[in-house]
C-alpha cells in the first residue's frame, strides 16, 4: 500500500531541472522509449542519489538538454538492447512504452539475464488485447462496462443497431489511443465499425473490436507499482484525449494532465480495493503475474469506479506531471521492486502539478511536422519534456504529433494552471498548438 504521505524538505531531493554529474558510485540504467514519458522518467532517476548515468533508447535531442545520453536503437531490436546492456555494463532497464512490452523485450531481457522493469509479454496483454482484459475482468468481477467482442462487420453492426447509442467502439489490439470511438448515435457506431473491418484503418489490431456500454462520469488515472500480488499507488491525475478545447476533436494520445485530480479520497479507496487489488491478484492466480507499472485508466460513476482501460506502463502525459512529485529516490525504489526488497516512495501531497503538451499542427490526423522549438524559459518548479523534436540547421524542430510538455508543480491547480499557460502564451508556437483548458474541468 501507499506510504504515507510526507511533507518535503528542501533537502529531500536537488532542485528541480538540476542534473548531477560526475556520480562514481550510483548505478547504470537503460529506459527505452523516445517520448516526454521516457525524459520524464530519466530526470527522475537522475535526482536520485542512487543513479548515476541514464541513457535513453533512443530518445531525443531534447532530453541532452537535461544531461540525459541518448542512443539511437530501433523499439524493435531486443538483440540491440541488450548488447548496449552488456558492453556499458548497465544495471538495469526501464521500458517506458507499450510496443516492447508487448513484443516481449522484458522476456528476452531475462532470457539475457538482464533485470528490466516492465511487465512480460505475457502480463503485457492487459493492454495488448481489450478482450484479454475485459475477459480477465469478467471472470474476477472487476467492475467495467459490459461488452460484446466481435470478429465481423455484419454482428457488429446487428449488435449497435439492437444496443441502439450512445456506445463505444474500440478497436481490440494496440492503436495508439485513437482507437476508440464514443458514439453517441448509431450511425457513428457504424462509421466506425466500417473503418475497422472494411477499410482496415488499425490493420491487424482491429482483427476484433470490443463494443462496450457508453459510461458517464468522471475520468481518472491510477497507476501503480506492481509486483506480483503486492502494489504501491501513484497520485491519481487526469489526462485530456481530445484534441481541442472543451473536449471537442479527434482523441489523441493525450494533450495535458494535472494531479491531483477532483475524486475524492473515498472514490479512490474504493477504485484500489475492487479495481487494482482483485487484477494483480488476478493476475498471479491465472499464472500471468504483472511487474511494473500498472494503469488503471477509471471512471467515476454513480456506481462507483469502473475501468475504461488497463495499460501496462506509465502513462503520457500522466508520466510528466506526477513522477515530479515524486521526493524519494525513484531509481533506489524500482531496483527494490526488481531484487525482492522493499521500496521507499514519498510524494510531494501539499502541491498541484500540471503539464500543456505542444503539438504540430495537424495531429492526430494529419501531422504537419518542421516547426521551429522556440527556447522556453522555466524557473526552478517548471520543466521542459520533449517529445517529436529533433536537430536541424535551425535548433530543434518538431519531428512528430506530440512535441513537448511544459509542467509546473504550484500550491494549488489554479496556481499551476496560471504559470504554465504564462510560459506558453508568451512563446512562440507557430506550427503547433495547445490546449487553453488544461485543468479547467477541476477549477470550475
Ligand atoms: P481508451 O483508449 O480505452 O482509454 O478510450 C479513449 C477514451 O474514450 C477514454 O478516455 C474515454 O474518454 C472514452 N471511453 C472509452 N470507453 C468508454 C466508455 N465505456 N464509456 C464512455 N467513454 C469511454
Ligand atoms: N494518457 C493515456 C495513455 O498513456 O495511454
Amino acid at each position: 500500500r501507499a506510504t504515507p504521505p510526507h511533507r518535503p524538505s528542501a533537502t529531500d531531493s536537488p532542485p528541480r531541472g538540476a542534473v548531477k554529474k560526475g556520480h562514481i558510485m550510483g548505478q547504470k540504467v537503460l529506459v527505452i522509449g523516445s517520448g516526454a514519458r521516457e525524459h520524464a522518467i530519466a530526470h527522475a532517476l537522475l535526482r536520485g542519489d542512487s543513479v548515476s548515468e541514464v541513457t535513453v533508447a533512443s530518445g531525443n535531442p531534447g532530453m541532452e538538454l537535461d544531461g540525459i545520453r541518448t542512443t539511437q536503437i530501433n523499439e524493435s531490436n531486443h538483440a540491440a538492447f541488450i548488447s548496449f546492456m552488456q558492453h556499458n555494463q548497465y544495471d538495469w532497464a526501464f521500458v517506458g512504452p507499450e510496443v516492447p512490452l508487448i513484443e516481449g523485450l522484458v522476456d528476452d531481457f531475462a532470457a539475457a539475464g538482464i533485470k528490466a522493469f516492465g511487465p512480460n509479454k505475457a502480463a503485457a496483454q492487459i493492454e495488448g488485447s481489450k478482450d484479454f482484459a475485459k475477459q480477465l475482468m469478467a471472470r474476477h468481477n472487476i467492475p467495467t462496462a459490459q461488452y460484446r467482442t466481435f470478429d465481423n462487420l455484419e454482428d457488429s453492426v446487428a449488435y449497435v443497431r439492437e444496443h441502439g447509442a450512445p456506445i463505444v467502439v474500440k478497436a481490440d489490439g494496440l492503436a495508439a489511443g485513437k482507437g476508440v470511438t464514443v458514439a453517441m448515435d448509431v450511425d457513428t457506431a457504424i462509421t466506425a465499425l466500417d473503418d475497422i473491418f472494411i477499410d482496415h484503418r488499425f490493420g491487424k489490431a482491429g482483427a476484433k473490436v470490443v463494443i462496450e456500454d457508453f459510461l458517464e462520469g468522471q475520468e481518472f488515472s491510477l497507476m501503480s507499482f506492481v509486483r506480483g500480488t503486492e502494489f504501491w499507488p501513484i497520485a491519481i491525475s487526469q489526462d485530456h484525449k481530445r484534441a481541442y478545447d472543451n473536449d471537442e476533436g479527434p482523441n489523441t494520445g493525450g494533450m495535458g494532465a494535472y494531479s491531483p485530480s477532483q475524486i475524492g479520497q473515498d472514490v479512490i479507496d474504493t477504485a484500489i480495493d475492487t479495481i487494482v487489488r482483485p487484477t494483480v491478484e488476478a493476475m498471479a492466480a491465472e499464472g500471468t503475474p504483472f511487474t511494473g507499472i500498472l494503469y488503471a485508466g477509471l471512471i467515476a460513476t454513480a456506481d462507483g469506479p469502473k475501468v475504461i482501460e488497463f495499460n501496462a506502463r506509465f502513462g503520457d502525459p500522466e508520466t510528466e506531471v506526477v513522477l515530479p512529485k515524486l521526493t524519494s529516490d525513484f531509481g533506489a525504489a524500482i531496483s527494490a521492486i526488481l531484487d525482492g526488497g522493499t521500496p521507499a516512495f514519498t510524494w510531494d501531497s501539499d502541491n498541484a502539478t500540471l503539464g500543456v503538451v505542444l503539438a504540430s499542427n495537424g495531429y492526430p490526423v494529419n501531422v504537419i511536422k518542421g516547426a521551429k522549438i522556440p527556447s522556453i524559459p522555466v524557473d526552478d518548479a517548471s520543466h521542459v519534456y520533449y517529445a517529436g523534436v529533433s536537430n536541424s540547421d535551425q535548433g530543434l524542430v518538431a519531428s512528430s504529433g506530440r512535441v513537448l510538455l511544459i509542467e509546473t508543480t504550484a500550491p494549488d491547480l489554479n496556481a499551476a494552471q496560471d504559470k504554465v499557460y504564462a510560459i506558453i502564451d508568451k512563446l512562440d508556437t507557430e506550427g503547433m498548438f495547445y490546449r487553453h483548458d488544461i485543468g479547467a474541468k477541476a477549477l470550475k
